[in-house]
């Protein structure tokens, strides 16, 4: 690809996918925030210029229906929510240069402009298409208005967004068996004018684009295959009074008669959301410009003259940015996106998240239980690769925080800089060795080179891995020996571990910021850690500091399993009124909601990587019930060779009486592990969190291997 590297000379913008300001954000909604605000302060660690913004998205359907249900006004309605996003992202340290919204003079003037212009180059056209509608309460009903059939792949859709199956984006008129989402009447079809941006003529340019793109693979990869199989022209107008009016149509609208369509209020013909939300893009670094003044930030560079631009959105709109999106800018005369990171969905205990049904966990709810927001950043910005699906679970967060954070990097931190402080008062005086240097400056790389690749989770281990290399380099060379024996070698190694410290302050604060800054000050540095880009790291501190405090506390069991029952009650709770939900109650607003069932898994194992698991046919032989214990049944499995001592949660769903001479799938070769006090050698294979047991259809014999 022919981007150069970044630092580029030129200004990058790092954009957020809008957040539809239509209810409350839990932390499968922080991914995208955090990704991209992470990845904006890393550039700017490397020297690149970098503006972050995003914005509220106020209109369309996923607002009005919403509003309409509360009996609100949708601009009241999508103003309160987007205050309070604008309150919320700052307290998870997403600091965006600005955060406008959709509605804003700012935008709708750029909107407008941009509509104006593709109409002028002879792109968009009018055309009658049919649109459906509620028979009963004569109403158009767009988008969300409506849920039915996915025309691509059968699974249940929304007007506008085949959201739970294959990810498409739908014209009107294409879902098949539309039904109301207000009043589940079946929806009819009508005739009605509306214009469309003849994407198809982009075909060309669009393949050309895909190929220069960079980013996330899947960003580039999905799109490709849309438009093999042919582009469609897109529809940029709804029946709807909440939106930007369609420019000039009341000019349009004057003579219905004339196209031979109905007549309708001419107020009623808005742009598609997805016109001008993308859009705001550009506003918001316009609005940013405007308060730094274009010496400060000037946003014509990376829209239209030499900068980058770069999109971090979830998965699901991968093809707005990458289709609709570059094909405006394209002739609208702008830019086209460097790259666009799109992210996996995250899922809660291994279950989607869901907003409606309150299977969440809510962002302002994390932070009543008195985490700090460093350690949610980190956690949702390293677990697995950007465009991997992450899942949530209190245990896993644990893990994390008291293995990596506590663990590796607190604990080199702590103990290096208590014993330079003890024994020097701060920053021995020496200089800093050639190999630690070198091994500051090999961090230093890797650092950069992640970013290169859209890696945060790469970026994160450069850092994590020179906590790792300090604290065994202080094992090894154990200067609390030679402070006596060879007391300039021991100011040596702890003029090196300071060093290393400060290094890990600068690598650490795009994920961790406001645990850096304390590492910063307790390092004895003026200023701001996030000012700091990454030649500090081999800059030396100054002389003196304090007493430095542990920057990062172990997460208890005790607090893993109270926050684990909270969790369960409210996910058993939930899957419970699933139950007895009709397609009516179904979660329309949860933009990043995976549905009930968990998206397959991107990642690809090899076929060697499925031969090193050994499943086999085993008989249950025993099986009782565990004391003192909800779930947990234990069990003797005849795997054929031997007769394995096996410990399941199968309570829920099954008679433990009826167990014995089951035949069941074992996973003889997981390592062996301790449920309450049993040991429980092998896993038997169960769907769901009710745990249906596999069972053998025919008679394989205990121990015939599993392929
Ligand atoms: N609000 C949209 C969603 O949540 C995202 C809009 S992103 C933008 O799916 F590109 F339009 F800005
Ligand atoms: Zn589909």
């Amino acid at each position: 690809m022919s981007h150069e590297e970044f630092p580029t000379d030129d200004p990058a913008v790092v954009t957020c996918g809008l957040p539809y300001a239509n209810g409350d954000l839990h932390i499968g909604h922080l991914r995208t925030y955090v990704g991209g605000d992470v990845f904006s302060r890393a550039l700017e660690k490397l020297g690149q210029e970098t503006a972050f913004v995003s914005g509220s998205d106020m209109h369309g359907t996923p607002i009005v229906v919403q509003a309409e249900q509360q009996e609100v006004d949708p601009e009241e309605f999508a103003l309160g929510w987007h205050e309070q996003y604008e309150e919320t992202f700052p307290k998870f340290a997403v600091d965006f240069d600005n955060y406008g919204h959709t509605h804003g003079e700012t935008n709708t003037e750029l909107t407008l402009e941009i509509v104006e212009k593709l109409d002028e180059e002879g792109y968009v056209y009018e055309k009658e298409i049919k649109v459906a509608w509620d028979p009963e309460d004569d109403q158009p009903l767009p988008d969300r208005y409506v849920e039915g059939t996915c025309p691509y792949c059968g699974e249940t859709a929304r007007g506008d967004e085949c959201d739970e199956g294959c990810g498409r984006h739908l014209e009107p008129g294409e879902i098949e068996a539309p039904v109301s989402t207000i009043t589940g009447n079946p929806a009819k079809y009508r005739d009605r004018a509306h214009k469309f941006f003849r994407v198809s003529e982009l075909s060309d340019y669009l393949t050309e684009f895909l190929d220069r793109l960079e980013g996330t693979p899947n960003a580039q990869n999905q799109p490709r295959e849309w438009i093999e199989s042919g582009l469609q022209d897109w529809c940029i107008t709804r029946d709807l009074d909440w939106g930007i009016d369609y420019p000039g149509v009341s000019e349009s609208a004057e003579d219905p008669a004339a196209s031979g369509t109905e007549s309708r209020p001419e107020e009623d013909l808005v742009l598609y959301v997805w016109v001008d939300a993308p859009i705001e893009y550009v506003a918001s670094t316009k609005q940013y410009s405007e308060r730094v003044g274009s010496d400060a930030y000037d946003w014509e560079k990376p829209w239209k003259g030499d900068g980058e631009i770069v999109h971090v959105i979830g998965r699901d709109i991968i093809q707005h940015h990458t289709v609709f999106w570059p094909a405006m800018l394209r002739v609208a005369e702008y830019n086209e996106p460097r790259a666009v990171i799109a992210s996996g969905f995250m899922t809660l205990d291994e279950q989607g998240f869901s907003t409606s049904r309150n299977r969440a966990v809510w962002a302002r709810e994390y932070l009543d239980e008195g985490f700090h927001e460093d350690l949610l950043r980190y956690y949702l910005a390293t677990n697995g690769g950007f465009q991997q699906d992450v899942d949530f679970s209190w245990e896993k967060f644990q893990e994390r925080v008291n293995g990596e954070l506590v663990g590796t990097v607190g604990n080199f931190l702590y103990r290096s800089m208590l014993f330079a402080h003890r024994n020097y008062d701060g920053t021995p005086d020496a200089e800093v060795s050639d190999d630690v240097r070198d091994r500051i400056g090999d961090a230093v790389d890797g650092f950069g080179a992640a970013l290169n690749d859209y890696s945060p989770r790469k970026a994160s281990e450069a850092a994590v891995d020179l906590a790792r290399f300090g604290n065994e380099y202080i094992q090894r060379n154990e200067p609390w020996k030679l402070t006596d024996e060879d007391p300039e070698k021991a100011a040596q190694v702890v003029r090196d571990c300071v060093q290393v410290a400060k290094a890990v302050a600068v690598l650490m604060e795009p994920f961790t910021p406001g645990k850096a800054q304390r590492l910063w000050e307790q390092l004895g540095e003026d200023g701001d850690a996030g000012d700091a880009t990454v030649e500090a790291a081999l800059e030396a501190p100054p002389s003196g500091f304090e007493e430095p405090e542990e920057l990062f506390e172990q997460i208890e069991d005790g607090r893993v399993e109270e926050l684990n029952e909270k969790l369960e009650t409210r996910v058993e709770e939930a899957t419970e009124s699933d139950e007895g939900v009709d397609a009516e109650g179904e979660d329309e607003m949860a933009d990043e909601d995976a549905g009930d069932v968990e998206p397959l898994a991107d990642d690809r194992i090899s076929f060697d990587e499925f031969q090193s698991i050994d499943m086999r046919v085993g008989r249950i032989e025993s099986a009782e019930g565990i004391e003192g214990a909800d779930e947990l049944v234990r069990l003797e499995v005849d795997v054929g060779t031997e007769t394995r001592r096996i410990v399941a949660g199968l309570k829920q769903l099954h008679d433990v009486d009826e167990l014995p001479d089951t035949k069941v799938v074992v996973l003889v070769n997981l390592e062996k592990a301790e449920l309450f006090g049993v040991e429980s050698n092998g896993m038997m294979l169960a769907a769901g969190d009710q745990a249906d047991l596999l069972t053998t259809h025919e008679d394989a014999d205990p121990g015939t291997r599993i392929r």
